[in-house]
């Protein structure tokens, strides 16, 4: 079932999320909800606070399907970077609670990440490029930070007066 993903600014987004302690149908329907919302969005990633659900969960695929790449939809409860690469990496992101703003952010190149599969075993993997990005981006969301949080205050407030216009604009359709 797709859920509607909430528009920054929003209190939940900025939330520390709890880790999840114990896998369930329910948190596995929630990650099959999460990939379903990310792909109709069309989205690379979702982070469960982006659906108002303040659990460590996030779903991602960066594989290329233009480029001939098959989809690889991962999900990670509980997810930690557990090494960085000292070779920094720039991407303009962009984020589906912040729709059609994009920033170049520095990261980290290459991370290995842990986390806990769908069948509750324990994962870990290195990734690079925009994998790398990508998973960095959603963890963040886990902790409460945006990617807009990278960027000088001046162009971050900019953004903010753009989303709180659009969600004006989406209320007043909905109204
Ligand atoms: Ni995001």
């Amino acid at each position: 079932m797709k859920r509607p993903i909430l528009i920054h600014p929003d209190p939940r987004l900025k939330k520390l999320c709890a880790a999840v302690p114990d896998m369930s149908d329910e948190m596995r329907a929630l990650a099959d909800d999460m990939l379903e919302t990310m792909y109709d969005a069309p989205g690379v990633g979702l982070a469960a606070p982006q659906i108002g659900l303040l659990h460590r969960l996030i779903v991602l695929d960066c594989a290329k399907p233009d480029e001939g790449e098959d989809q690889r939809p991962l999900v990670m409860f509980n997810p930690q970077i557990v090494a960085s690469s000292d070779e920094l990496n720039v991407y303009e992101e962009g984020c589906l609670s912040i729709p059609d703003q994009y920033a170049e952010v520095t990261r980290p190149k290459i991370v290995d990440v842990e986390w806990m599969d769908r069948d509750g075993n324990a994962q870990r993997e290195t990734f690079d490029g925009l994998w790398a990005t990508c998973v960095q981006h959603e963890i963040d969301h886990l902790d409460g930070k945006l990617f807009i949080d990278y960027l000088k205050p001046l162009k971050r407030q900019m953004i903010t007066r753009k989303m709180v216009k659009l969600k004006k604009e989406r209320a007043r359709e909905k109204a």
